[in-house]
């Protein structure tokens, strides 16, 4: 069976689209909405994401400023800056690019941010409402994944989804989401013991590990739905999944490809996230 490649890259350009109507609304109401990212520091793969949300927002219409600051930024120095966008009425979202420089608690960071402008969707309140199958702001990647699974028709209720990851921003809250959609959710992660016999059981396999191309068609059953969370770049320059993207499609009957898979998704969401945030509805 040839396996279904899903578009992250052109899903995302649907979505736009149908962003770009809300964006018109909001503007129609005065309301523009309007982005802000802190950068801390200079690491490459920051900065890069960070142009990336910014050139997304600007498609569809959002406003976004990066405030860059130095990595010798004090907590109480950047708590001050959130605290100031906190109350400032024209920015509805906060993102604070992570990771922080170490001598900051990142943490602390995220739980400054208030819940009504977290678009990352990473406060703990907002956390305990996705658990709790509260209306709220998901978290980018998660919440990106489920779409990709919903808008290619793929069904959730009642599968195994096994999950290669347990980060805070990704491999725990997609877990979650699923579990809200009723599949049956196994966990894997680096203490795993026998990795490929809990994978072989999985009908949605999840892989955000973080290590290129280590995952392939051995850890799968026939008809697996494969979502490659990872973004890695070789010494080449080029990028690659935590999937053996070749190897999988010889079993998988739907995988995502990297890159144009869950990448774009994530900075789709966000923009969803910030629009939601421009029309109130999280105040
Ligand atoms: N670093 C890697 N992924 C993310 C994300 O989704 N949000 C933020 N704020 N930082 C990240």
């Amino acid at each position: 069976m040839a396996a279904g490649i899903i578009n992250g890259k052109e899903l995302s350009t649907q979505l736009k689209e149908r962003m770009k109507k809300d964006v018109t609304q909001l503007l129609g109401n005065n309301i523009v909405p309007h982005l802000t990212v802190i950068l801390v520091g200079n690491n490459p793969a920051s900065r890069s994401y960070v142009n990336g949300k910014k050139r997304a927002s600007e498609e569809v219409g959002i406003s976004s400023e990066i405030i860059e600051l130095p990595d010798t930024i004090d907590t109480d120095e950047l708590l001050e800056v959130i605290h100031k966008l906190n109350q400032n009425d024209a920015v509805h979202g906060i993102l604070v690019q992570l990771p922080l420089p170490d001598h900051i608690n990142d943490q602390h960071i995220i739980e400054a941010i208030h819940p009504s402008k977290d678009v990352d969707g990473f406060h703990p309140i907002n956390i305990g409402k996705m658990m709790t199958g509260q209306d709220t702001f998901l978290p980018c990647t998660p919440y990106g994944i489920i779409t990709m699974l919903a808008e290619t028709g793929i069904e959730i209720s009642g599968k195994h989804a096994v999950i290669i990851g347990r980060s805070n921003i990704v491999g725990k809250p997609v877990g979650q989401l699923l579990l809200n959609e009723n599949a049956t959710v196994t966990y894997c992660h680096s203490r795993t013991k026998d990795l490929k016999s809990v994978t072989r059981l999985a009908d949605i396999l999840i892989v955000a590990i973080g290590k290129p191309n280590i995952i392939d068609k051995d850890y799968m059953k026939e008809g697996t739905v494969v979502i490659d969370v990872g973004i890695n770049r070789l010494d080449d320059g080029t990028l690659t999944g935590d999937v053996d993207f070749e190897s999988a499609l010889e079993k998988a009957s739907y995988i995502t490809p990297v890159p144009r898979g869950v990448g774009p998704m994530t900075i789709t969401m966000l923009l969803h996230n910030t629009i939601k945030a421009a029309k109130g509805l999280m105040k």
